[in-house]
């Protein structure tokens, strides 16, 4: 039966764990995967996360089955965290998943339930596993510009022209916040002007959103779902607790479904826990068990959003001594567009040579794109990243 099999290609963006590991030099620099690093360049379970741990360690009494939406507590506490409590609480329905790339796959499997046919329109460019997940899955995707690699802008006149052609029903895939892979987001006035569009034309918005936090603050970080919410009246958002909270690996998230009315609510909440069944059956636990904890206790929740805003502070300090140390190493280039990025990516805006070049010559890894997660900087490697860039951009 395999024998028809060819190996696949290596992931564009996990390939490149394995890579880095594998090699041997002691000043490389790991700025592909968008995990989190402490200045020692460790990606650290959060305190919070390990209290809480602890405590469920010590209180759990069961592993028995919970069901295909996960836990209620979870979900409740997520659908505040992501809608606010002016919510629209009566039209929502919100499950567990497994992480976000979960809550995306059951995204596009209720699509093909609910309106088969449907296109997902993609912002140009998008995360990597966008495109593979949800095409996979068997939704038609349509691009629509969003970011000019020339000259690091937003195409906001253009991204509103290729969705006004769009057809009433299709969905547009919007990042919340922390573009991945740009780092540029949408202003609060564009952010108005897309939502007219999506009114305007019937299309559904279909949020990802999992960067919350990392721009400003919980609340601040979550204006585009919660404007949406307010403004349509159906929607989709995929979330995802492996950036904010570090869970990376134990795989939690959340998939909310704002229907027309509550009836209809009830009627999209039966068929995604149909569905469910029929993918994972029900999500893993232990990791939305502990933010459950964290969210519904008033310390924890303290202790996690003082945890949160460390990271972001530190990103946004990596990011301004990576763009100093550039302006004064490779004053030929123009790297202003990295401050005005958020979150923990930014293009670097060098070509896919270049990047190789600087893998083979000086241990440095980033996706081929240039993206670079600004989270592998560091105040030691950080003059030794801008001069093996310089000395790359010299190359040619
Ligand atoms: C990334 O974009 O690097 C992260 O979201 C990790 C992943 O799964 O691709």
């Amino acid at each position: 039966m395999f024998e028809s099999l060819q190996a696949a290609q290596a992931d564009a963006i996990l390939g490149l764990i394995a890579e880095y590991r594998n090699d041997p030099r002691a000043e490389k620099i790991d700025l592909g995967v968008g995990v989190y690093r402490t200045v020692e360049g460790k990606t650290p379970v959060l305190d919070v996360v390990k209290r809480a741990e602890q405590m469920l360690v010590d209180q759990q009494e069961s592993k028995a089955y919970i069901g295909t939406a996960g836990a209620a507590d979870f979900n409740a506490a997520m659908q505040l965290l992501i809608f606010g409590d002016a919510g629209p609480e009566e039209r929502l329905t919100t499950i567990q998943t497994p992480g976000g790339s979960g809550s995306l796959r059951v995204a596009a499997g209720m699509i093909l339930r609910a309106t088969p046919g449907a296109s997902v329109w993609v912002s140009e460019p998008t995360w990597a596993n966008h495109v593979p997940l949800l095409a996979g899955a068997g939704v038609p995707l349509k691009p629509y510009p969003y970011y000019d690699t020339k000259n690091h802008v937003i195409r906001i006149d253009e991204m509103l022209a290729a969705l006004r052609s769009a057809p009433a029903g299709d969905l547009v895939l919007l990042h919340a916040c922390c573009h991945n892979p740009s780092g540029l987001d949408l202003t609060v006035d564009e952010w108005q002007a897309v939502t007219d569009v999506l009114v305007e034309r019937s299309l559904v918005p279909f949020i990802d959103m999992a960067y919350q936090g990392f721009v400003a603050s919980l609340d601040r970080d979550a204006y585009p779902v919660r404007l949406m919410a307010d403004s349509v009246s159906e929607m989709m958002v995929s979330s995802s607790c492996s950036k904010n909270f570090g869970l990376y690996r134990d795989r939690v998230g959340t998939l909310s479904l704002l229907a027309a009315d509550s009836e209809a609510r009830d009627i999209v909440g039966s068929q995604v826990n149909n569905l469910v069944r029929t993918i994972y059956s029900v999500p893993p636990d232990h990791g939305a068990a502990v933010v459950s904890l964290i969210l519904r206790d008033d310390e924890l929740r303290g202790a996690w959003i003082a945890e949160l805003a460390a990271m972001r502070e530190r990103l946004i300090e990596m990011r301004g001594l990576l763009g100093d140390a550039l302006a004064r190493k490779a004053p030929d280039h123009d790297f202003s567009h990295l401050a005005r990025a958020t979150g923990m990516f930014c293009f670097l805006g060098i070509t896919a040579e270049q990047v190789a070049g600087l893998k083979k010559e000086f241990g440095v890894y980033m996706v081929d794109s240039s993206r670079i997660n600004v989270a592998g900087i560091t105040p030691d490697n950080v003059n030794y990243l801008a001069d093996s860039i310089a000395a790359t951009l010299q190359g040619g």
